[in-house]
């Protein structure tokens, strides 16, 4: 073959392959709910190495007496962490909209003797919580699952005191653990729909988890 044809052929090879892998995945929206009887996955001990919920909470500044919201809290891993770090003083608000995740979580902070939680059980347009309440509200692995996101967002920023944070975490492309890649979200989706639900973006700490982006919001004051 000409040593000109060939080069071409290599060429649109090359490019097709690029383009492509991109436009491969097909989002679908909202993804599925985490199934209850895969909570094991959730309660594994070696999950903190790569979650590292004590850097995120560090990132977030959460201290003693703070009062705290949880969203799609599942069984309970992020809350535990939360309520300890609140302290005595402090309150969590525990929501997920699956019955059987409260019942899981409610048994699992009892045998921790943590007191300090309210277990909410909200609705997928609605996470219930009073307004101007919180001072930080934590999204893991759970922004991908909600209905009509940016309403929810607004409700979510009704719930945050003028000053507070609402963090957002979801698993990248590139994770080779995670949801399905259809239900994942890029960043920059993620970004654009907090900001239409009336939030400035306050930090992106991309590399701090290995598998996970980790968006940090405040209520814009415009
Ligand atoms: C993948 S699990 C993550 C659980 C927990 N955040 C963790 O990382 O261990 C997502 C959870 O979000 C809950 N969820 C989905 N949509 C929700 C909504 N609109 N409001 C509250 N919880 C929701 C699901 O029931 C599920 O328990």
């Amino acid at each position: 073959m000409h040593a000109k044809v060939l080069l071409v052929i290599i060429t649109i090879v090359c490019f097709c392959t690029a383009t492509g892998a991109k436009e491969e995945i097909r989002r679908e929206r909202p993804g599925t709910l985490f199934n209850p009887s895969k909570i094991p996955l959730l309660e594994d001990p070696g999950r903190d190495v790569w979650q590292k919920p004590d850097e995120i909470l560090k990132a977030l500044d959460i201290k003693r007496g703070q009062v705290v919201a949880d969203i799609g809290a599942g069984p309970g891993y992020l809350t535990a962490k939360l309520s300890e770090c609140v302290g005595e003083s402090g309150i969590v608000y525990a929501v997920d909209i699956q019955q059987e995740m409260i019942d899981y979580a409610r048994k699992n902070l009892l045998d921790r003797g943590l007191k300090n939680v309210v277990l909410v059980l909200g609705d997928m347009d609605d996470p219930k919580l009073s307004p101007e309440k919180m001072d930080v509200i934590v999204l893991l692995s759970t922004y991908h699952e909600i209905a009509k996101t940016v309403e929810y967002v607004k409700k979510l920023r009704a719930a945050l005191k003028p000053h507070g944070k609402l963090a957002i975490l979801e698993f990248t492309d590139e994770s080779p653990i995670g949801p399905p890649l259809k239900f994942r979200l890029p960043e920059d989706i993620v970004i654009h729909e907090v900001r239409q639900a009336g939030f400035t973006l306050l930090q992106k700490h991309t590399f701090l988890l290995p598998y996970q982006y980790f968006l940090v919001f405040t209520p814009s004051t415009s």
